[in-house]
Order: structure tokens, then sequence, then C-alpha cells
């Protein structure tokens, strides 16, 4: 308890899956959460949850294919919170078409949701962090950009490139400001049913040690690690949790 007490934290992607389980554990840990995604819907529900279980949180409504809309993400957590202290960029789109046949169209937007919304929000929030001397981000990749067994282009390579910008920002961000990822493996969300669900992850299962795969608040567990001073020695480090698939 109170591991985040008094710290802001933006989650992208808070409306579901590992982002929502994330928000949870943030908001039990004493952090105002800022919650974002598309569904306003479900970003009241997260935001209620929260509040009703005595935390406090807030939603963005923006769309983070559309690269305007990112400021609005800072603006609106500034004006009522006044600050941040935690940026996690977790919200993610699969691209699943193959280098043959995707067009541009796919994966320009592949790259603005994976990668470059990252960067934009990252580049708003440091001089904020830097002046308080102190900040974490933490972005998301995948077991996807550590091999391309995982996934196809779009995807592959977004999450490829998500690696270099979190070593990128870390080198360049410090020493206020530590920048790590996280690479979930299979973890069951939304975006895990959109592709056949737990069912169809049996040869992940099969190839992971522990013979099962994740679910959302063990993804929220490490972000907390990361988040707080446990992972004081910590920038540029990619992180995966993945039930040790290739190990
Ligand atoms: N699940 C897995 O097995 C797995 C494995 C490796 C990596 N990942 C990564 O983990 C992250 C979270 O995924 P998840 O599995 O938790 O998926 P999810 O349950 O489908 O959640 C995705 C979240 O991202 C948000 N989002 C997607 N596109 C957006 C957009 N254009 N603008 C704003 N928000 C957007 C969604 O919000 P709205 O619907 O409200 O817009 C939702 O809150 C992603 O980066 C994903 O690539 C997942």
């Amino acid at each position: 308890m109170d591991r985040l007490k008094g710290k802001v934290a933006i989650i992208t992607g808070a409306t579901s899956g590992m982002g929502r389980d994330t928000a949870y554990v943030f908001a039990e840990e004493g952090a105002k959460v800022v919650i974002t995604g598309r569904d306003e819907a479900r970003a009241k529900e997260v935001v209620d949850t929260i509040k009703k279980n005595g935390g406090e949180a807030m939603y963005v409504i923006a769309d983070i294919a559309d690269r305007s809309q990112l400021d609005k993400i800072v603006d609106e957590t500034l004006a009522a919170y006044g600050t941040v202290d935690i940026l996690y960029n977790n919200a993610g789109m699969l691209s699943l078409t193959d280098s043959m046949n995707i067009g541009m169209e796919e994966w320009d937007k592949a790259m603005q949701v994976n990668v470059t919304s990252a960067l934009v929000l990252a580049q708003r929030v440091a001089p904020i962090m830097k002046a308080k001397g102190k900040g974490a981000i933490i972005n998301t990749g995948s077991v996807a950009g550590t091999s391309a067994t995982w996934g196809p282009v779009g995807y592959c390579t977004s999450k490829h490139a998500v690696n270099g910008l979190t070593k990128a920002l870390a080198r360049e961000m410090g020493p206020e400001i530590r920048v790590n990822a996280i690479l979930p493996g299979a973890i069951v969300t939304a975006m895990l049913d959109s592709v056949g669900g737990e069912a169809a992850m049996d040869g992940m299962k099969q190839r992971s040690p522990l013979k099962r795969v994740g679910q959302g608040r063990e993804i929220g567990t490490v972000a907390l690690f990361l988040a707080t001073d446990d992972s004081s020695f910590m920038t540029g480090q990619l992180l995966r949790v993945d039930g040790g698939v290739d190990a």
C-alpha cells in the first residue's frame, strides 16, 4: 500500500486489458491515475471502480492514432492534477497483414499507435519530470519485438522499434528520468481474444515452463516495480514478462 502515494500516473490504453489492471494496481498504491483510450463508457467504468475502492482517477478520451489528440492527454492531466510522475505507454494495436500485402495506411497506423505516440507523450512529460528531478516512463513492447516468431511485419517492426525508443529515451532523458519497457508474452486480454483467445495460445503455453498464459495483473505488478524506487538503478531495460517462453 501507498508505494505511489501522491504520484500522478498517465496510463494509455487503460480502458481494457493489462492497462486497466495496472490502473487498479497503481490506484491501490495511492497514485492518482489518468485513464486514457477511445471508449468513454469503459473509461468511466474504470474510473468509477477506482473511486468506489477509495482511489483517485480521471479519464481523457483520445485516439492516439491521431497525433493531434496526444496533447490533450497531458494538458487535461496537468489541469486536474498539476503534474505527471509516471507515464506508462501501454496502448497498442495489432497489425497482422504480411509484408507482401500490408498497405501504407495500416503500416503508418501501427507505427503511430505503437511507437510514435510513446515518443510524443514522452516529449511532453519529460520537461515536467526533469524540473521535478524525477520521473518514470514505461513503454510496452512485446515478445514480438525480439524476433519475428510471434507477429507479422507491422506488429513485429513496431514492437522492435519500441526497444530502440526505450534505450534512446533512457540515454537522452537521464539522469532524472528512468525509461524501461515491459515486453509481454501471451496475456489474457481483449487483444488476445481477437486472435483466438487462450485456446489459440496452446503452443505458447507448452513453450512456457509455467505451462500457462499470463494475467493482466501480472503485468501491473511489474509496471509498479518499474514505476517505484524498487527499480531505482534500472533504465533502458527491456523486461520480458512472458512465462519464459524462450527460456
Ligand atoms: N495481450 C497480449 O498477449 C499482448 C502481448 C504482447 C504485447 N501486448 C501489448 O500490450 C499492450 C496492451 O494490450 P492488451 O493486450 O491489454 O490489449 P487490449 O485489452 O485490447 O487493450 C488495448 C488498449 O489500448 C487502447 N488503444 C488501442 N488503440 C488505441 C488508439 N488508437 N487510441 C487510444 N487507445 C487505443 C484501447 O483503448 P480503447 O479500446 O478504449 O481505444 C485499450 O485500452 C499493447 O501495446 C499490446 O501490443 C499484448
